[in-house]
């Protein structure tokens, strides 16, 4: 090796390492407290390999409580900004939302127009489309497609029973996962998408497909957030082909078809994007489709899947919640109507909890669009910056709810959740840029808890994981080995 080039290896890696010094005082030499970094992963090493990101991020937040009311820290090179205080919490989603209404994720509207979502998008097109779909969730829309889940939750609660006669212990992930696509696929593709009664029909494998992160996956997804335009020039693509064209053309044939037989009227996602198509093309509609689609079944079904894991390690509560359900049948001549569900009171609080304790969504995304300065202090957290709220820590933070491993619903009965400050408690997030599909994703949650209990009786077994842990490299929630349960017919 000739002396110039061994210079220039030398010379190349001082010019590094003392970019990468000086990238991880970034925060420091701005006031800021910040976690301590290494090369390459920065302050989350560990995450996504041995730990989830939340589990990473809790451990600064634990580090860092008491003494800051945000903190830098550094996701890979990335300078990310962690908030502690709830008071700061409320000025990014809501006192401060124009410093905070973007997300920061990804989208390729020319080579991935699915991507192309309320989800992704930002700025006035974000607010456009926000305002276009908010009265598509309202409470009279979910009352009208109600009929059409609680059929869906009879259909779930006969092919779980079933399946009893092949093994009494069963993954409710996986079946809460069937349920809310049979639910999603009915109203949002206008399609009986058959999972109940086959765990490889399209919808499961390309639904699945879709949201499980691969290394690669994750790399792109990542990269095209930090870098936009570098990844758009690159024509980088999040889902893949096979995913792509399935959501496309089922969405598209069935806009299509409705809009050939207008007799078919039908309570349904389908027919209100129908309703929008003078606003917005068939693409844009598609794309809005693909993230109901893609938002909703997985977050519900780990609510519905993480309630019963609770309920059948706490028998008691498990009793209580079927005597409220029996007894609300009993006086309503059999039926389960939608105000009833509303009304059980027992269940709201289960939800609730089972939302604190483990929810579906564990941390949230923010883009600071304008500089923000830190309120009762001269620090800026400047534009561009990513800004993680890690709602799962503030939920399990003992100061906001004492003994916070503890699964306990008492903490929502009508006394103490007027306590709760909401900006402690999270799980749909809050603001203007919060769950679109809240009343979609409880109203299904419920209805599917509610025929579960009815039916059966779930109890832990020894292929139950006690306590819960987390597979590291996924966005959702999600538990190591499933929720294996014991499961007995109620006759
Ligand atoms: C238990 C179920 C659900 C949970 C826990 C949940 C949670 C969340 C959370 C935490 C966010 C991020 C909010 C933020 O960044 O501020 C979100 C966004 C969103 N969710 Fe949900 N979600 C659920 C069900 C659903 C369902 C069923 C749908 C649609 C049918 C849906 C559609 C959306 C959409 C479209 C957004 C983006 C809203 C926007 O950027 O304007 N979600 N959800």
């Amino acid at each position: 090796m000739s002396t110039t080039l061994v210079a220039l290896i030398i010379i190349l890696f001082s010019v590094a390492y003392i970019f990468v010094k000086r990238q991880f005082s970034y925060w420091s030499r701005r006031g800021f407290f910040q976690a301590d970094a290494s090369f390459p992963f920065g302050s989350i090493k560990g995450a996504n390999f041995s730990i989830t990101l939340t589990e990473k991020l809790d451990e600064i937040y634990k580090q860092f409580k008491g003494k800051a009311s945000v903190v830098g820290f550094y996701n890979f090179l990335g300078a990310s900004i962690l908030p502690i205080d709830p008071e700061i919490i409320k000025h990014i989603f809501v006192k401060d939302f124009a410093s905070f209404h973007d997300r920061g994720f990804f989208y390729n509207k020319r080579d991935d127009p699915l991507t192309n979502n309320i989800l992704s998008i930002k700025g006035q097109e974000w607010k456009d489309r926000r305002a276009k779909f908010t009265p598509v969730f309202t409470s009279a829309k979910m009352k009208q497609m109600y009929e059409i889940i609680e059929e869906i939750s009879d259909k779930f609660a006969l092919k779980l029973g079933e399946s009893l006669k092949d093994s009494n212990i069963q993954d409710m992930r996986i079946w809460a996962r069937r349920f809310t696509n049979d639910n999603i696929g009915s109203t949002v593709f206008g399609i009986d998408a058959k999972c109940l009664e086959d765990i490889n029909s399209d919808l499961m494998v390309f639904g699945q497909k879709s949201l499980n992160m691969t290394l690669a996956g994750a790399f792109k997804f990542a990269f095209g957030s930090t870098f936009p335009e570098i990844a758009r020039f690159l024509r980088f693509k999040i889902l893949d082909k096979d995913s792509h064209e399935f959501f496309l053309n089922t969405f598209l044939q069935t806009l299509e078809y409705r809009r050939n037989n207008k007799q078919i009227v039908r309570h349904d996602f389908v027919s209100m994007l129908l309703e929008l198509s003078d606003q917005l093309p068939p693409i844009d509609l598609a794309a809005e489709a693909t993230i109901m689609y893609l938002a909703g079944f997985e977050t519900s079904a780990t609510l519905i899947s993480f309630a019963l894991y609770e309920l059948a390690l706490n028998s008691e509560m498990q009793d209580r919640l079927r005597d409220e359900i029996l007894n609300g049948i009993n006086e309503n001549d059999g039926k389960i109507t939608y105000e009833m569900l509303y009304g059980f009171e027992y269940l709201d609080m289960v939800i609730n909890e089972t939302l604190r304790k483990l929810p579906s969504i564990p941390h949230i995304f923010r883009k600071c669009t304008k500089d923000f300065v830190v309120p009762n202090t001269n620090l800026v957290i400047p534009k561009g910056t990513q800004v993680i709220i890690n709602n799962y820590s503030l939920q399990h933070d003992p100061e906001y709810f004492p003994n916070p491993e503890k699964f306990d619903p008492e903490r929502f009965n009508s006394e103490n959740k007027k306590k709760i400050n909401p900006y402690t408690n999270m799980p749909f997030a809050l603001g203007n840029r919060n769950c679109l599909g809240e009343r979609f994703g409880l109203m299904q949650a419920k209805i599917g808890v509610v025929k579960m209990i009815k039916n059966f009786i779930f109890t832990p077994c020894n292929k139950t994981t006690i306590p819960m842990k987390f597979v590291p490299n996924q966005f959702f929630l999600t538990p190591v080995g499933g929720i294996q349960l014991c499961i007995k017919k109620i006759h």
